[in-house]
Order: C-alpha cells, then sequence, then structure tokens
C-alpha cells in the first residue's frame, strides 16, 4: 500500500500552477458522449477518477486516446446505454453518465451509485429531474433502468442545489425537445464551465452559476477541444499547507472569486493574500489566530471540500474554532487521526469543536477519504517530526503529482510502498 513519509517543519516556498479542475473534467468526459465528432480536452490531469470515467467511456465504445495531457474521445462507435456496475462502484461519478447516455441512447441502465466515504449520496434530486424530462426510471436488484422515446423539456425546481443533479439534467437537456428551466440550481463554477462546453459543441445553455440555468434544446451538437477550467479544490489545498507551514507560494490558474470563502477565512486567520486575475499569492508566518465559525454551504459559501483541510489548520491556530458541515453527513473521519497527531478535536455529528494546540506531533495515521487523506498530510507537512499517511489510493482519485508539488515547494515528503 502506498505510503507517505513527511518530516514536518518546512516552510513553504513557490509557484504552483493548479491542474483542471477534477469536477469539471469528470461531467465533460461525460458529456462527450453528446457528439459523434471528437471531443479533445486538454490539461486532463492525471488522477484515478478520470481513469476510471475514461474506462467507462471504453466500455460504452468509445475510442480513447491519451496524448500527454490531453484526453481525445471519439464516441462515434458508441453503442452500449449500460454504464459497468464495477466501474460505478469504483466512481460515484459515473452517474453523470445517466443523462448524457440517454440523450445519446434514449435508454441508459446504471447500477445503483452507493454511498461512499463521506456520507449516503442519494440520487434522487438527479431522478425526479430525469422523470420530469420524460424518463421512464424502474429500479431493481439495485440497478436503475432509464427509457425515454422522447426528451421533452420542463420546469425542475430542485429541492437542493445538488451539482450532480443540475449536471444530469443539463446532459438530458441539452437535445430534449423544447426549453427546461431547472431553479434552484447549483451556482459551482463547475456548472458554468458545463455549460461554456456545452455550448462550445452547439447546445444553448444559459444562466449557469446563478440560481437558474435554461436549457434550448438543439438538433446536433459537434465536436470541440476545450481547456476546462482549474482546480479550485487543488489550489485551496496548497494555499491551506502554506498558511499552516509559514511562507510565501502563489498558485496560478484559479480565478480568486471560485475560492472566495476560503480566501476571507485565510485573511481572517492572519495570512496576507494578494490577487490579479488567475494569479493567488499567499504569505504567512505560520503562526494563526483561529476564526469562530466555519459553516461548509453550497458555492459561493465555504466549500465542503475543503472543510477537512481547513479543519487541520484550525488544530494549531490560536483559540477555539466551531467547524459546521452541512452537506454531507460523514465528513470528519479524519478527525481521529489529527488526534493521534495531538489535536485537540471533538465531533459531535455535522459539528466539530477545534481548540488550538501550539503544535501537532508526527504520528502513523491512515487516510479514509480523498480530501480527509490530504487534511492528513498538510498537518503532517506543519507537525513537528515524522509523520507516515497510510492508504494513498483516495488522495491518488483527486490530486496529480501531489508529493512532487508539495516537493517543489520545499516540503521533505516521499511516497513508499510498505
Ligand atoms: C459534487 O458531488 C462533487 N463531486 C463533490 O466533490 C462535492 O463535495 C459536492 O458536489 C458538493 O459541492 C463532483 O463534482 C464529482 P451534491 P455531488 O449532489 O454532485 C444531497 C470531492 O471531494 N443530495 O451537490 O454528489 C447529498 O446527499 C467530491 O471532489 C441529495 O439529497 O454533490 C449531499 O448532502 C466529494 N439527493 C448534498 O445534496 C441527490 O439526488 C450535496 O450533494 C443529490 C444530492
Amino acid at each position: 500500500m502506498d505510503t507517505y513519509i513527511i518530516d514536518g517543519g518546512e516552510r513553504l516556498y513557490g509557484k504552483l500552477q493548479a491542474q483542471s479542475a477534477k469536477n469539471t473534467v469528470l461531467p465533460l468526459l461525460a458529456a462527450s458522449v453528446l457528439t459523434d465528432e471528437q471531443v479533445k480536452i486538454r490539461g486532463v490531469p492525471t488522477i484515478t477518477d478520470v481513469e476510471n470515467m475514461l474506462r467507462i467511456l471504453t466500455e460504452v465504445g468509445c475510442k480513447i486516446k491519451r496524448k500527454s495531457d490531453c484526453a481525445v474521445i471519439d464516441s462515434s462507435n458508441a453503442v452500449s446505454h449500460e454504464i459497468p456496475p464495477r466501474l460505478t462502484k469504483e466512481l460515484r461519478s459515473s452517474v453523470f453518465m445517466l443523462g448524457s447516455v440517454l440523450t445519446r441512447f434514449r435508454r441508459a441502465k446504471i447500477s445503483y451509485p452507493g454511498g461512499c466515504d463521506i456520507g449516503l449520496r442519494p440520487i434522487d434530486l438527479h431522478l425526479a429531474g430525469l422523470k420530469r424530462l420524460g424518463v421512464k426510471i424502474t429500479e431493481e436488484g439495485g440497478y436503475i433502468e432509464c427509457e425515454a422515446d422522447r426528451l421533452v423539456g420542463a420546469e425542475i425546481l430542485l429541492d437542493f442545489p445538488s451539482v450532480g443533479a443540475t449536471e444530469n439534467i443539463i446532459l438530458a437537456a441539452v437535445k430534449a425537445e423544447g426549453i427546461t428551466v431547472i431553479r434552484n440550481a447549483a451556482k459551482e463554477p463547475e456548472i458554468v464551465d458545463l455549460q461554456n462546453f456545452l455550448n462550445a459543441m452547439g447546445a444553448n445553455v444559459r444562466g449557469a452559476g446563478g440560481g437558474t440555468v435554461v436549457i434550448e434544446g438543439v438538433k446536433r451538437l459537434h465536436g470541440i477541444e476545450y481547456t476546462p477550467i482549474g482546480d479550485r479544490i487543488e489550489a485551496g489545498t496548497y494555499l491551506i499547507a502554506a498558511a499552516i507551514c509559514g511562507g510565501e507560494i502563489e498558485i496560478n490558474g484559479v480565478p480568486p472569486e471560485n475560492i472566495a470563502a476560503l480566501l476571507h477565512k485565510l485573511r481572517e486567520n492572519g495570512c496576507k493574500i494578494h490577487t490579479k486575475n488567475d494569479k493567488i499569492i499567499l504569505e504567512s508566518s505560520g503562526k494563526l489566530k483561529s476564526v469562530d465559525l466555519v459553516e461548509t454551504t453550497p458555492f459561493p459559501g465555504f466549500p465542503t471540500d475543503l472543510q477537512a483541510q481547513y479543519s487541520a489548520l484550525c488544530c494549531t491556530a490560536r483559540g477555539t474554532t466551531l467547524v459546521v458541515e452541512n452537506l454531507f453527513e460523514t465528513r470528519y473521519k479524519y478527525a481521529g487521526e489529527l488526534k493521534r497527531m495531538g489535536a485537540d478535536v471533538t465531533v459531535r455529528g455535522r459539528t466539530a469543536v477545534i481548540r488550538g494546540v501550539e503544535k501537532l506531533h508526527g504520528a502513523r495515521v491512515t487516510a479514509s477519504d480523498l480530501r480527509g487523506g490530504a487534511a492528513l498530510v498538510v498537518a503532517a507537512l506543519g507537525a513537528e517530526g515524522q509523520s507516515t499517511v497510510i492508504d494513498l489510493s483516495h488522495i491518488d482519485r483527486g490530486y496529480a503529482d501531489f508529493e512532487y508539488k508539495l516537493k517543489k515547494l520545499g516540503a521533505k515528503i516521499r511516497r513508499v510502498r510498505i
């Protein structure tokens, strides 16, 4: 099993380019089956989630070429409407394929994407939206079978601004007859990027980033070449690492407004942050003060995907921080591991009370999910002594070249297999 050995205490200095956003590349790959022409996506990060999505595309009949950091998808021979069950288990976001496969084949079959390390992850909002578009859905033996002789535009109101449900409905509506309006839609930057990608293919999608998305169905979509937006969660993770360790880093490729909520908190913690276009420069003494409260909410609020990493920062900020996780039921699994490093964290349900201590000390800790694993790494970077972070399979799902980029900033980190 792959493991990090980290010698903490090094300050971080240098510049990084953000990878293309994992949570944009995944729906874009799903959208590539909407045309039988070639789609080229540049800057595709080498992470497990992307590799699994490419495997799903291959299994439905697409031809995939990887040239350096580009992925070229030719779905002219795509034939299967069945998304392979073993890959759905590996990759929850394969559920995005429902909308695009339905548009392509008018049929789709997927095994129920179960919960994962951070919560139940229901898809009721996805299915309710598809039904509004005329999709007949049967759920049997752990499978979801969808059929739609016609996809007809409709008014849809989401009970919750779900990112995945918003994306799935857009993918099912882009070639539907008439107009679809999604109210209470998710506003994440990744939705705006999906809109831009689809419109570049000839679709007619408007309003992404606001609460209401309007999709006018078109007859045909053509192939394109496209560069996705930078990964705001990856960038936020490195900014938090530098805030914890002290030093000065510059991240390029992510517009500051895409992680404004994090930057606001880091300034309150005492970091100096300068921004220009899609450049973010953070300076930290490494001696931070705590903020009273951090609540995760849908965009533009504090992102749930940075909750774990930010909680690691709170462990050595002067004062007490109340963290409230409003999106997922079990997103504090990393807390017990931080306590092994000397953190003072008390978790009750969706709330964590974190009392800052002077320093964490190195320990042997185990990652149990993607962002929780990243939290253990940033905590270890700031800790005194050596830490071992076990089971990097989670981190490898979402961070390309993680140890390489951290080493470039001066961190003492190496990957070993034990
Ligand atoms: C996307 O997941 C992201 N994944 C997640 O990032 C991110 O945490 C999440 O959005 C919130 O921002 C991708 O984009 C691939 P949701 P998604 O639907 O679409 C409830 C990471 O670390 N809900 O917005 O699954 C759900 O239970 C990952 O990169 C329903 O109740 O998130 C949750 O409480 C983790 N019914 C809340 O909505 C539904 O049908 C937010 O889920 C769908 C969701």
